[in-house]
């Protein structure tokens, strides 16, 4: 058969497997084919549009066009295209990058290394985490420590660290010396009568508790986002990171923040660190980063942990870890420029004014009878759908019900994130108040809809 007379929809069914998909369901439906952007709307092959209320994956911070952008791409890729960080050699972007990223980084920051995606930058975390104890002569202390809820990555470390049951589950995860504290959602895992100070202090001594049943002297690090959105924007309890970050300092633990998603003013701050106090020695960054036109993820140290990579490498005369396209010309091209943009056109001062407005809309959404819980900080929010308002049961999993919303979402042109029994939204960081206005009528209507569908008895 001649290819040019099967559509994209039916060549991506014959030939792509797609991420986080129902691999059966999409032989039945297929792909929507994304072909352009404009704004914060993306358009299919057939000049359908969408407004995407989660900035693709959390991550196209200026939307889905932008001209400076794709000329800072296409000078690099004409001056030069690719160039690498192995063996001494450098170029100048990638160190006016790290120059740029120290300078606004939470905390002091030593050096800076550069990947293409969050999960590599997450798996390059635990190795120079294996590599500190090394290098300080405790090369038994291993035990990397994430959170129940949390979602770091794809990679075999980064979906180790994760801890989401479904990614373990299904692979046969987690490799050792991964291990999981608890789920610090309030709302959700507080006992009865509990404070939220309270609940916090009970996070800190799980997690205590779980670092001495595993040994201290075993237990090498800390991985935490700032607000866990893959889990559908759960904000940390009140104190709960002072709380934690004291035990780190007991222990002598690693800490690593993870601001893959919270970065570059998704909370209306530069990053989430600043809103709870965080002192990381690691702190990784990316999506945002290049409004993700570009792969690009950056791993900050801290320079305890640079002294022990100098000490480390000085050993065997190498360091021996790289990625062919860590630091790509064009990548961090695209990188300083977005950070110019951000700089120039306020966009997080844009955000501080707009979020507001976003968080008011989706508190009214509390509402609403299939609402048992907002959450939300910054310019993102998470739904709560339940079945019953007051005993916020949820709904039979067969129902797959934020799978309906999304579907009457994006009958009105609107493309949310259904994460388990939550909904997502975190539009692109540029969103008008206009558009905010158009985002919640439409997902108010998809709302409504899918209530009277699942409450009318079929016949
Ligand atoms: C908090 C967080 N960390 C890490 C990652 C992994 O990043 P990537 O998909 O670029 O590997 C993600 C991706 O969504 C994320 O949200």
């Amino acid at each position: 058969m001649n290819l040019d007379s099967k559509t994209l929809h039916d060549r991506d069914i014959e030939h792509n497997i797609h991420f986080l998909t129902d691999l059966k369901r999409h032989q039945l439906i297929g792909p929507t084919v994304i072909t352009r952007g404009e704004g914060i709307r993306v358009f299919d092959e057939k000049g359908n549009g969408f407004i995407d209320t989660v900035s693709g994956l959390w991550s196209a911070a200026l939307g889905f066009d932008n001209e400076r952008l794709a000329k800072a791409a296409y000078q690099q890729l004409r001056q030069l295209p690719f160039y690498h960080l192995f063996n001494h050699k450098s170029h100048p972007n990638v160190i006016e990058l790290a120059e740029r990223l120290k300078s606004i980084a939470p905390v002091p920051m030593s050096k800076v290394l550069f990947q293409c995606s969050g999960s590599e930058a997450i798996d390059t975390a635990c190795k120079l985490i294996w590599y500190y104890y090394k290098s300080i002569g405790n090369p038994e202390k291993r035990k990397i420590i994430g959170r129940k809820g949390s979602y770091h990555g794809a990679t075999v470390a980064a979906a180790s660290l994760s801890g989401e049951t479904q990614i373990h589950r299904d692979f046969n995860l987690p490799l050792y010396p991964f291990i999981h504290t608890s789920f610090p959602h309030f709302s959700r895992e507080a006992e009865e009568h509990e404070s939220e100070e309270q609940f916090s202090s009970r996070m800190a001594y799980e997690l205590e508790q779980l670092i001495l049943a595993e040994n201290p002297d075993h237990c090498a690090a800390f991985f935490a986002e700032p607000v866990q959105i893959s889990a559908g924007v759960i904000i940390p309890p009140d104190r709960y990171f002072k709380k934690i970050q004291k035990i780190l300092r007991k222990y002598d633990l690693l800490f690593v923040v993870d601001e893959v998603a919270t970065g570059f003013g998704r909370t209306g701050k530069m990053w989430g660190s600043e809103i709870y106090g965080l002192n990381p020695d690691m702190l990784i960054c990316a999506k945002a980063l290049t409004a993700s036109f570009m792969p690009v993820s950056a791993l900050l140290v801290n320079e305890k942990i640079y002294q022990s990579m100098l000490a480390e490498s000085e050993k065997s005369g190498v360091f021996s870890h790289g990625f062919t396209y860590g630091a790509h010309p064009v990548g961090t091209a695209v990188a300083l420029e977005t950070l110019k943009i951000f700089a120039e056109q306020e966009i997080i001062e844009h955000v501080q004014l707009i979020c507001p407005i976003f968080q008011e809309y989706m508190k009214k959404l509390e509402e609403h009878p299939l609402v048992g819980e907002v959450t939300g900080l910054g310019l993102m929010g998470g739904l709560e759908i339940v079945r019953d308002k007051k005993s916020r049961t949820f709904f039979d999993s067969k129902l797959k019900v934020t799978r309906l919303i999304e579907e009457q979402s994006f009958k009105r042109g609107l493309i949310v994130r259904g994460m388990g029994e939550r909904i997502a939204l975190a539009p692109p960081l540029i969103t008008s108040e206009k558009e905010l206005i158009e985002i919640f009528q439409r997902f108010t209507a998809a709302l409504d809809e899918t209530y009277s569908e699942i409450s009318t008895p079929t016949l």
